[in-house]
């Protein structure tokens, strides 16, 4: 295997907080390394920026005649306009802004579950899209998938053409713990075929690709989309919802309130248009100013060069764990075809327990990344090659409070910061903990979080913050403001 040699460097300089430095066990300082995007993207200087302009005028929205709740109100929906260009909506679709995915997810189970809709979902889901569904009582039926959960296309249809009643074709468009992206307009074309409509959850795949919801000739449209702006470099408490504007003006508003009503008496009330009937309560302007400012600013960086630089540093982030002995790289490709991918990468160092590995590169490299099921439970279980019994087992040992004792991997995850020399210094780490034995440290866990940590550690806020780079002068004291 070829490890490439060309620097790749991305865009460091775009995100705030890339030169803090955060302390190491060994002694003194080390740049924080953030490989936890799929967690939470670190937000865009532009996003602090727009953040901090809009601040000064910030005032009630749609509710206020004052002249601050009037730009309020401009800034709001322009931003609508500007998230709605960005993901290439179509005409008959509306924006609609919640919390988050989950939120969005919540929202479509509950419209779906109401008309007695059969969801086809993956196996590999985030639970964000999977257990809305099944708790909201729709019928949900798994689509098989090879070792590297690569879709069944085949299957797909066999699914799409026995399914009786309503149909949504629920997918992520990356997934969380293996980074595929499904094929989703060919998807959408072959569901439209059989009358049945697309979710996307694009959590994992916003901030990474290019989106066209519209498709290119409306018969491969992405119907329903989801995602969240803390993933997309705008951590502001905001997600995305985008449905057609036909399915939700037939339903009932889901959360009612202020701004959902044209008129309410003591006995009756006449829901208005959309979106405010989406869209119950004072909403979250500062959120939308911060996402549609990252996504303008991800437009002009350009969405190919982003996607091209992120693969080629994911090819070397995996090609470096397969080289990197003691690390098994999960869905490493030696599943079917070859498949479109974000840059998440999930492993397991077999002889080192995860946990003690998260908190090394943590604590004594300075690299963040995460360990655990990713809420993604069946997915990591199925790629581990847990079988439905010893799953079941598991769950029945949780019910009389023992744990569960079922395995679980790692997960670094890239985004438009990262650069070459991330990778290399979590793969040389890596090579450290797996190869050469015990750390030096001793560990014990946090009685509060459960947290393993080097004696006498912790992460505290407020954090002083120490940093080097062109905006901080580095300083023992740790005084220094970036
Ligand atoms: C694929 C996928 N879907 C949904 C979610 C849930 O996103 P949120 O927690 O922002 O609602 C995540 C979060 O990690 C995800 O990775």
């Amino acid at each position: 295997m070829v490890v490439g040699t060309r620097e790749l460097t991305g865009w460091p300089t775009e995100v705030v907080g890339m030169d803090v430095e955060v302390p190491l066990a060994g002694g003194g300082f080390g740049r924080y390394i953030n490989l936890d995007n799929a967690a939470s993207t670190p937000p865009l200087r532009t996003v602090a920026d727009a953040v901090s302009s809009f601040l000064p005028w910030y005032s009630s929205v749609h509710r206020g005649a004052g002249y601050k709740s009037l730009v309020s109100t401009a800034a709001f929906e322009q931003g609508r306009r500007d998230i709605g260009r960005f993901f290439g909506v179509g005409a008959d679709q509306s924006v609609i802004f919640t919390k988050s995915t989950t939120e969005g997810l919540n929202r479509l189970a509950r419209l779906f579950a109401a008309r007695g809709a059969t969801v086809i979902v993956s196996p590999m889901e985030h639970h964000a899209n999977l257990l809305p569904w099944r708790k909201e009582g729709c019928t949900v039926q798994y689509l098989s998938c090879d070792g590297d959960g690569v879709l069944d296309m085949d299957d797909l249809k066999s699914q799409l053409q026995e399914a009786l009643g309503e149909v949504v074709v629920a997918l992520s468009g990356a997934y969380n713990v293996t980074g595929y992206c499904p094929p989703i307009h060919e998807i959408a074309r072959l569901a439209h075929q059989y009358q049945a409509v697309v979710a996307v959850d694009g959590a994992q795949l916003a901030a990474h690709r290019q989106i066209r919801l519209a498709g290119t000739d409306g018969l491969d449209r992405i119907d329903y989309f989801v995602c969240s702006a803390h993933k997309i470099y705008a951590p502001f408490g905001i997600g995305v919802l985008i449905a057609p504007s036909d399915a939700l003006a037939a339903a009932t508003p889901d959360l009612v309130g202020g701004g959902v009503a044209e008129l309410v008496t003591r006995t009756g009330e006449w829901w208005t248009g959309l979106p405010g009937r989406e869209e119950a309560g004072s909403p979250n302007v500062v959120g939308v100013v911060a996402l549609a400012a990252a996504l303008n600013r991800l437009e002009q960086l350009g969405m190919d060069s982003i996607r091209q630089h992120e693969e080629e540093l994911t090819l070397r982030l995996k090609e470096g764990l397969a080289a990197c002995p003691g690390v098994r790289v999960l869905a490493s490709g030696s599943g079917s075809a070859a498949w479109s991918q974000v840059g998440v990468v999930s492993f397991t160092t077999p002889e080192v327990p995860h946990e003690v590995v998260a908190s090394r590169l943590g604590y004594e490299f300075g690299i963040g990344v995460r360990t655990g099921r990713f809420c993604a439970h069946p997915a990591v279980l199925q790629l581990l090659g847990v079988s439905d019994a010893d799953s079941r087992a598991a769950l029945a040992r949780l019910a009389v409070g023992q744990p569960s004792a079922l395995p679980d991997a790692l997960r670094a995850s890239l985004g438009l910061e990262n650069c070459t020399e991330d990778v290399e210094a979590l793969i040389a780490a890596l090579r450290q903990i797996t190869g050469e034995g015990p750390s030096p440290f001793a560990y014990v866990r946090n009685p509060e979080t459960g947290d393993l940590q080097p004696e006498g550690w912790g992460a505290k806020w407020p954090s002083k913050v120490r940093c080097t780079g062109p905006d901080g002068d580095a300083s023992s004291d740790g005084s220094t403001r970036c």
